[in-house]
């Protein structure tokens, strides 16, 4: 068996927390990442049949049935991952149509998921249902997009618009726009529900005044994601308070979407 230490999805998980520590966009225990390992990956690191204890869910994803996921636990800290990855990290199966997670490794201290697990459980059930080859789904706290949400109005349409105006790429890097929620009361399987279904249309869901979700195929890009995002969040809270002169137009977006390839959300641009 290799040391679980040197697989390729641990060191890029504790690269991608310790990043998002690094980028301010994780406080205190704030955000929680997990990722879809393959069984195959995780049979060369760790004995599939050998189970440390079995987690309640508080929910049903029959969908993900024997699939595995390394985690975030709950309570921790994304500045310590890097220190004490057994500690801070898990690597879950989930049975019984969901309803239990056998923990396969860490959450050494006698610890859990994150609280946000249904959150995740559900996005992941959404986002494969529209491509099979998402992995990732990562929350996080990032504090221009927080902001936005204060002094924004939150309608999806008006919300996506604003943002791909802020920079050029945007609109390439998220052509089917942001989705938001109002705000909910987090941790529970009611946010779980409502942001797996704003998942189907999006990979992008903001939690207005709480944070944002982004799903992915590998956690590189769905860490470019959100940082495209918060970048684009960054300059409307620079920009927010003075007269506008300049834009980026609808036919400027319209050029941007012949050059890269890619299609606006139906009914976003003019
Ligand atoms: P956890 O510590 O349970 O992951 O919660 C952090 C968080 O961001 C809640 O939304
Ligand atoms: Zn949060």
């Amino acid at each position: 068996m290799k040391d679980l230490m040197t697989a390729p999805f641990m060191i890029e998980m504790i690269r991608t927390v310790t990043n998002m520590y690094q980028h301010g966009w994780d406080e205190r225990n704030g955000g929680n990442v997990s990722l879809m390992l393959e069984d195959a990956e995780v049979a060369e690191y760790l004995d599939p049949g050998r189970v440390i204890r079995t987690l309640e869910t508080g929910f049903t994803a029959p969908e993900l049935e024997g699939k595995t996921f390394l985690v975030t636990g709950t309570g921790k800290y994304f500045k310590n991952v890097q220190y004490a990855p057994d500690f801070n990290l898990g690597i879950v199966r989930l049975r019984e149509a969901g309803r239990q997670a056998d923990l396969l490794w860490g959450f050494s201290d006698g610890g859990r998921f994150t609280s946000e697990f249904p959150a995740h459980m559900m996005s992941h059930v959404a986002r494969l249902k529209v491509d099979p080859d998402n992995r990732v789904v990562m929350h996080c706290h990032p504090a221009n997009l927080l902001a936005m949400t204060y002094v924004h109005e939150l309608d999806e349409r008006a919300f996506t618009r604003t943002l791909w105006q802020m920079c050029t790429e945007c609109i390439v890097v998220f052509p089917e726009g942001v989705n938001v929620l109002p705000w909910m009361l987090c941790g529970t399987n009611e946010i779980g529900e409502a942001t797996a279904e704003k998942m189907l249309t999006a990979r992008l869901v903001v939690w207005a005044q709480h944070g944002i979700y982004g799903a992915g195929k590998d956690l590189d890009e769905t860490f470019g994601l959100i940082e495209t995002a918060e970048k684009g969040a960054e300059i409307y809270m620079k920009i927010a308070h003075l007269p506008r002169l300049n834009t980026i137009t609808d036919t400027q977006m319209h050029l941007l979407e012949e050059r890269f390839g890619i299609k606006a959300r139906e009914g976003y641009l003019d």
